[in-house]
Formats: structure tokens, C-alpha cells, sequence
């Protein structure tokens, strides 16, 4: 999940830790954030929000019927979109490295009833983990591409894993949102906003380090080093195609299912967007892309 950037994110030093160590240090830090975001306000799971309040509605317009389908949910953490997937009928599995992410998941869904299936694995490991099980839709998100190093081999991996027809959705924030800051706080109830990080890829690992994470609750126990990878939305298309998937359809909007920054508003639906005050700027991205059903 992208935090605001903060005094404590600086570059990646050059050389040592490596990309491995990198993606190990982010599993440490989801299981230590695991605990904090079950107990949140945020995540609502005492049942104060519902598995859809995290879906914007053009989203179950490009995903269409699920019902008795095959849907992957690639790092689905407490697995909260996961069980919006099982509500409507499908057969729903979620997969994410942090065990500690896993096991709630997995409680949760004996809990509530639900019929949903939460496997442990990178998801660069994820063809191994799932041996020979194919999907009919795979879809991952908001706050997932932001921890991937490597799209090439992401995308492939999602290629593997689909079904010849098989459709992949991604719906994550958009790179303009990331790139965004406030200016140092003059009125903390409407900071400007200005550009003051990266859009596009090219310097490497972005370092932070700091024990708050982005739901209400108490600081982190420990694991607080986090590393994130930039990603363009030319990027994220460029991987897909790469891999062999057609694309359908690209969406930018300028909606968040929660408020990044105190100015913002919420519209009909309780998701949150810039005051009229603001640009009209893309905070959101989603892209549609399918498997050819012939090679
Ligand atoms: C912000 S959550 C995204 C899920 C959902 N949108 C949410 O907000 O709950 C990010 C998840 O990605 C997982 N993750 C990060 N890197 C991963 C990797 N390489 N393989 C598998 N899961 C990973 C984390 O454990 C975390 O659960």
C-alpha cells in the first residue's frame, strides 16, 4: 500500500540490500502490519464494512458475471475483495506471501461462513504454489503492483495462470496519485498538492522506514522497513502485452475507496475524491486484458 512519503522514505542505497532482501523485509513488515489492520477501523472487519464497500461500481461492470467462475485474487492480504469474489458466487481463491496475512484470511472466512480457499506463496512462486490450477479471472490491486520488482515476470506469471479466455483485472492507484505530496503543512486540512516524487520507474527501490501504517492503530511491532517499486501505467501495459495478454480496456478516475488526503470529499457512493477546488487528476487506474483463446 503506498503511504505518504515521509521524512524516513529516502532512496535504496546503492549495492546491498538486494532485491531478495528487499521483498523478504516486505514480508516482515505485512506480518507486522497484519494485527494492526485486523484490529483497524479501517479494515472494518468486526463487520462495520462489507467486502463491497472496496469495489468502485464500474469495476463489477468490466468484471461481469462471476458466478460459478474460477477467480484468483493475487496478494488479497485479509482477503476483504477476496470474499466479495465468493459472495457473488465464485470460486475464490486468494494468494499472499505474509503468513500472518494468510492466517487471518483463512479465519475469517471459517468465521463468516464463506467458502474460499487462501494459498501462502510469492507471487512470483505462484505457478509452483497452484501446481497445474487455472483461472478463469485473476485479479489484484490497490496497493499490490506497488511491491512487485519485476513486471516481466509478473505478467507471466499471470499468463500462466489464466485460462485461455481468462480475463485479468488489475485496478491499483495511479502513478499520479503516488507522485503527489502535500507542501510542507502550512493549513493541514487543505494541503496543496504538488508533484514531489517520482510518476515513472528508473531510480530503484523506494526505502521507508517507519512504524505507522495506513490504517488507524497502534505502531508497528518491529519489521517497519518497507521497499516499493514505481510503475507507469505504460509499464504495467507494456508487461501485460508482453506476456501475450490482448488488452480490453483502460480506465483512469479520479476516485479512491478511502481519503489519501484530508481535503478529500466523499461522493454518493463513499468513495473519496479531490474538492471542486482541485484538477481533475487520475487517482485510480484499472486494466482489462485477456488471454486469446487461441494461441
Ligand atoms: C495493500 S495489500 C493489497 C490487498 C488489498 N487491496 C488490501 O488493501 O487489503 C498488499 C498485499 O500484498 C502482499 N504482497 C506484497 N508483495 C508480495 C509478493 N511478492 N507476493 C505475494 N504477496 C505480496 C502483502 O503481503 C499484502 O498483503
Amino acid at each position: 500500500m503506498t503511504t505518504e512519503q515521509s521524512e524516513s522514505t529516502d532512496r535504496a542505497p546503492l549495492g546491498p540490500p538486494g532485491v531478495e532482501e528487499m521483498v523478504r523485509a516486505n514480508e516482515a513488515n505485512w506480518d507486522a502490519r497484519t494485527p494492526v489492520h485486523v484490529a483497524s477501523a479501517f479494515y472494518g472487519l468486526d463487520g462495520t464494512r462489507r467486502p463491497d464497500d472496496w469495489f468502485a461500481p464500474f469495476e463489477w461492470a468490466d468484471l461481469g458475471e462471476l458466478a460459478g467462475l474460477d477467480v484468483l485474487h493475487l496478494q488479497c492480504h485479509l482477503g476483504t475483495e477476496t470474499a466479495a469474489f465468493a459472495d457473488r458466487g465464485a470460486r475464490a481463491v486468494g494468494l499472499d506471501f505474509s503468513a500472518e496475512a494468510v492466517a487471518q484470511a483463512r479465519r475469517l472466512a471459517a468465521e463468516t461462513g464463506r467458502e474460499m480457499e487462501f494459498v501462502r506463496s510469492d507471487v512470483y512462486q505462484a505457478v509452483a504454489a497452484l501446481g497445474d490450477r487455472r483461472f478463469d479471472v485473476i485479479y489484484t490491486g490497490k496497493g499490490a503492483v506497488c511491491y512487485l520488482p519485476d513486471l516481466t515476470a509478473w505478467a507471466e506469471t499471470v499468463a500462466t495462470l489464466l485460462r485461455p479466455g481468462g480475463t485479468f483485472y488489475l485496478v491499483e492507484f495511479h502513478p499520479l496519485l503516488n507522485a503527489l505530496g502535500p507542501t510542507p503543512p502550512t493549513d493541514p486540512d487543505t494541503p496543496p498538492l504538488l508533484l514531489r516524487h517520482d510518476y515513472l520507474a528508473g531510480r530503484g527501490a523506494l526505502r521507508s522506514d517507519t512504524p505507522t501504517t495506513y490504517t488507524d492503530g497502534p505502531p508497528l511491532q518491529g519489521a517497519t522497513t518497507s521497499y516499493e517499486w514505481r510503475h507507469g501505467v505504460g509499464e504495467v501495459v507494456d508487461a501485460l502485452l508482453g506476456a501475450g495478454l490482448s488488452l480490453q480496456g483502460i480506465r483512469e478516475t479520479e476516485v479512491l475507496p478511502w481519503p489519501r488526503f484530508p481535503s478529500m470529499v466523499p461522493d454518493a457512493d463513499g468513495w473519496w475524491r479531490l474538492p471542486d477546488s482541485e484538477p481533475i487528476i487520475p487517482l485510480l487506474y484499472a486494466v482489462r486484458a485477456v488471454k486469446p483463446a487461441q494461441p
